[in-house]
């Protein structure tokens, strides 16, 4: 028999995560302290950065990666300076950029990959462009060391949101580790899962000083090299001394314990994603009624996107309420094209040329969830049940 139930999350933990919890529990120590900065160095080892500074979600590491580019001391950002962007993606990707009083241009994106459109994105910058901000889409990677390179030659900073794509590799390199900053997720059904969680790469050591101060009260209390960052020891004040405006977005060593003990099951984690993903592709690649994703280096197989080809599209509701009826979760992509959104009222923002495949993607395409368990059954019952639409 078939399972029929094809759900879009799955847990990828077992009695490893759970005895981890439990020594937690037993040490009485739960707030930051020696798990987080364990995880912190084994993470950031495992991807070769020198620096990394975990938060409490992918959301709050994009909030501090911009929020540490306006306190640099060299050329910070500046309210009113511009930003590249791609059309699709998670609302947090864009929010800090609103908060911190940046100016959106939206690029369109590829409608074989879902990731910026790197033609396109070329030709938008401008003098005025400050920072380009990469989304690596479910997994499959951007022209990354293309952006990086420009970004070097035009000394614009390249921040690479990753939260939907660990451990996924372009040109032979992790995604995540092509910014000044790179963030990543550790949400329920991400590549690894501790709850909820994030996790910040860079590596200039002044950025991950300020991150550890935005992310504790704006304090100094986390800076590691006080006498370099110009902390006069003497100043401070029983340990309260404030020199940002910062957040309380520090995780607990509940995540980060849970996170060393995902990370030690990644590599196997994506492994059993691609093999799900490589079903995907042969049963879907010459299929009549949907563009699948294109993949490009190795994806990281964060799910199964299916997008209507126009000739097809008035199959939609049907195909759709096929699914519900058939117990299978389906969802938009990513946060859909940003700009079909209400809040999009509060943002600066302009548009390069236009957005004409995010729209389209947002409107006819969706995905089927993918995880580290064998979903074979589940992706050939979903064929059977669209085939008589072939
Ligand atoms: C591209 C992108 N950025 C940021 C986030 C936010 O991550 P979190 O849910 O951990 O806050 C997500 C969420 O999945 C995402 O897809």
């Amino acid at each position: 028999m078939l399972k029929k139930n094809y759900p879009l999350t799955y847990s990828s933990w077992n009695e490893d995560e759970i005895e981890q919890i439990n020594k937690v529990i037993k040490s009485n120590q739960f707030t930051y302290s020696k798990q987080v900065k364990n995880f912190e160095k084994i993470y950031s080892k495992y991807f070769g950065m020198k620096y990394g500074v975990m938060v409490n979600s992918g959301s709050s590491a994009n909030l501090i990666s911009i929020a540490s580019l306006f306190y640099k001391k060299k050329n910070p950002l500046k309210r009113g300076d511009e930003v590249i962007v791609p059309a699709i993606s998670w609302s947090t990707t864009y929010s800090p950029l609103q908060q911190y009083g940046l100016k959106l241009k939206f690029i369109d994106v590829d409608p074989e990959t879902v990731n910026v459109d790197f033609i396109k994105l070329k030709k938008a910058i401008t003098s005025k462009t400050k920072m380009i901000v990469a989304v690596n889409i479910l997994g499959n990677p951007c022209n990354l060391s293309e952006i990086q390179n420009i970004c070097k030659k035009k000394k614009i900073y390249f921040m690479e949101d990753n939260c939907e794509s660990l451990g996924a590799k372009y040109k032979n390199k992790f995604t995540g580790t092509f910014g000044q900053i790179n963030t990543m997720s550790f949400f329920f059904s991400h590549h690894i899962s501790t709850i909820e969680g994030g996790m910040i790469t860079t590596n200039d050591s002044e950025l991950a000083e300020i991150m550890r101060s935005l992310r504790s009260h704006g304090w100094t209390r986390d800076i590691i090299n006080k006498k370099k960052f110009g902390i006069n020891k003497k100043r401070i004040y029983e340990n309260y001394e404030f020199i940002l405006p910062g957040y309380n977005v520090r995780p607990n060593e509940i995540y980060a314990s849970v996170g060393i003990s995902q990370l030690r099951k990644l590599k196997k984690f994506i492994d059993i994603r691609r093999k799900n993903f490589n079903l995907y592709q042969n049963i879907f690649k010459n299929n009549k009624i949907f563009n699948i994703q294109k993949e490009v280096g190795v994806s990281s197989a964060f799910s199964l996107i299916f997008i209507f080809k126009k000739k097809f599209s008035h199959l939609k509701e049907k195909i759709y309420s096929d699914l519900r009826d058939n117990n299978i979760q389906f969802r938009l992509i990513t946060g859909g094209c940003f700009l079909k959104h209400p809040v999009k009222r509060y943002f600066n923002y302009s548009v390069f040329e236009n957005v004409k495949n995010a729209n389209y993607i947002h409107e006819n395409g969706f995905f089927l969830g993918n995880a580290p368990v064998d979903l074979e059954d589940q992706i050939i019952n979903f064929n059977k049940i669209i085939i008589k639409y072939y």
